[in-house]
């Protein structure tokens, strides 16, 4: 079994630093996809609301067999449900559907500052975690005025911010901005749909290894102290991009890989991003 590293959260608690996402993955598979990822070594799943997929994320943790206080849940709170008490029922509706007495991690999943709710939202998160509906929190997407007004209005920073990163956009502003703060940043889309798997430097460090270009390429958030959430529904990629702990890439190769940011982001802008 792979021991996988785990990251310290600046409130004790910790996250297993690879995990499995599970955006796009259809209601009716994924429980086995759940169960499937957590029978290859898989502690953490990435889940949400919006995924619409949160029993099967239930299912399959209890279908694996694999203790609840072995997995790390996360889920998070979609935008239309931002502000104090939508919130609450959105958080509670999840503990519920996914069938679990509280989660590991609730995240705000975007800020969406046009409608202005998210520091209330954030007040929200505050007090359901004192309740213990989760044992942490934290945002996605936020770029560093967004972090900087939750910190500065309410004093709580969050655990971790789950934002857009992959090789072609890598981001190091907000990946400093995360770092100065003591939160963690995860790696959404970490493969970035695939863009750069025949860039020359993932393709050289892959021949040298001899893994793959996904793995080189979650080798290379795991080198970056990037916590990661690649998805695959075939249990062999969740087996293979797990499989990133027996072999290191060089300075050069990191540095070769760095050079291919090109600032562009697969999914939205955060700062104006605010799909309902
Ligand atoms: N917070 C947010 O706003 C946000 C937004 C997007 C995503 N996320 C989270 O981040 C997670 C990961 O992002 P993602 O799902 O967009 O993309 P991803 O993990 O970067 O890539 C998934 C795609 O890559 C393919 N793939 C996976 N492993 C592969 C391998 N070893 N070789 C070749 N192809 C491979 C998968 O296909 P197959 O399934 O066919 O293998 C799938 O099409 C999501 O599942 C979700 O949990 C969060």
């Amino acid at each position: 079994m792979t021991d996988i590293p785990r990251l310290r959260f600046h409130d004790g608690n910790s996250i297993p630093q690879l995990g499995f996402g599970i955006w796009q993955v259809p209601p009716t598979v994924a429980a086995e996809a759940v169960e499937s990822a957590l029978r290859v070594g898989y502690r953490l799943i990435d889940g949400a609301y919006l995924y619409m997929n949160e029993a099967g994320l239930g299912e399959g943790v209890k279908k694996s067999g694999v203790p609840r206080e072995d997995v790390f849940i996360t889920t998070k709170v979609w935008n239309n449900e931002q502000g104090r008490d939508k919130a609450r029922a959105s958080v509670e509706r999840s503990l519920k559907t996914i069938g679990v007495d509280q989660l590991d991690l609730v995240l705000i999943h975007w800020p969406v500052p046009s409608q202005d709710l998210y520091v209330e939202t954030w007040r929200a998160f505050i007090e359901m975690r004192n309740e213990g509906l989760m044992r942490s929190i934290g945002v996605s997407n936020f770029n560093a005025d967004h972090l900087q007004r939750i910190i500065g209005e309410t004093g709580e920073v969050p655990v971790l911010n789950q934002i857009e990163l992959n090789p072609e956009l890598q981001q190091p502003e907000m990946r400093a901005a995360n770092a100065r703060h003591g939160i963690v940043t995860q790696a959404w889309t970490p493969l970035g749909n695939g863009r750069s798997f025949e860039a020359e430097p993932i393709t050289s460090a892959a021949a040298r290894s001899g893994k793959s270009p996904a793995q080189v390429i979650i080798r290379w958030h795991i080198q970056l102290g990037n916590a990661v959430i690649p998805r695959s529904v075939k249990p062999a990629r969740q087996a293979e991009n797990l499989d990133v702990f027996d072999f290191e890439l060089t300075d050069d190769e990191m540095t070769a890989i760095s050079s291919l940011d090109a600032g562009l982001r697969t999914g939205p802008d955060p700062s104006v991003f605010k799909l309902m």
